[in-house]
């Protein structure tokens, strides 16, 4: 089993990028836990990051190709993206929407996240673990 793990905007500044927020952890921190995880479970993982709404667009429909599932942390774009939305929604291949921080204990306009109902299931508020959860809530959708 394969997962594909999509970062989006921003979350390359991890561990500069308000620490209050989003803790001191990196991204590369953020692969390694995951890679640890994936590990133990059987499964490979590909981590990607781009600040760029249509590469992971891109990266979204050639998941099809090999992926069993997709985590998938759309930064800013959650938002904003009905492009990224409207991909996931073409996918055969499940997503699972995460996030370090809970967006519903944020600004009002990181309430309405427009991925959430094309994802499987959203995973929101438990820093760089929610990416741990997530990769447990792939595989747990595999074994199904
Ligand atoms: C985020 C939450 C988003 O609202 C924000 O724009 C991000 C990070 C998170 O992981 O908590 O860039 O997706």
């Amino acid at each position: 089993m394969k997962v594909l793990v999509l970062n989006g905007p921003n979350l390359n500044l991890l561990g500069k990028r308000e620490p209050e927020i989003y803790g001191h952890t990196t991204l590369a921190d953020i692969e390694s836990m995951v890679r640890e995880k994936a590990k133990g479970m059987a499964v490979e993982v590909e981590f990607r990051q781009s600040n760029h709404e249509g590469e992971l667009v891109g990266w979204v429909q050639s998941a099809r190709d090999g992926f069993s599932a997709v985590l998938l942390n759309a930064g800013a774009y959650t938002h904003t993206s009905v492009a990224l939305r409207d991909a996931i929604a073409a996918s055969p291949v499940p997503t699972i929407e995460v996030h370090l921080s809970n967006i519903y204990a944020r600004e009002e306009f990181r309430h309405k996240s427009l991925i959430a109902p094309v994802c499987k299931g959203q995973i929101s508020g438990f820093g760089a673990h929610s990416y741990v959860l997530g990769l447990e809530a792939a595989c747990n959708l595999n074994a199904r």
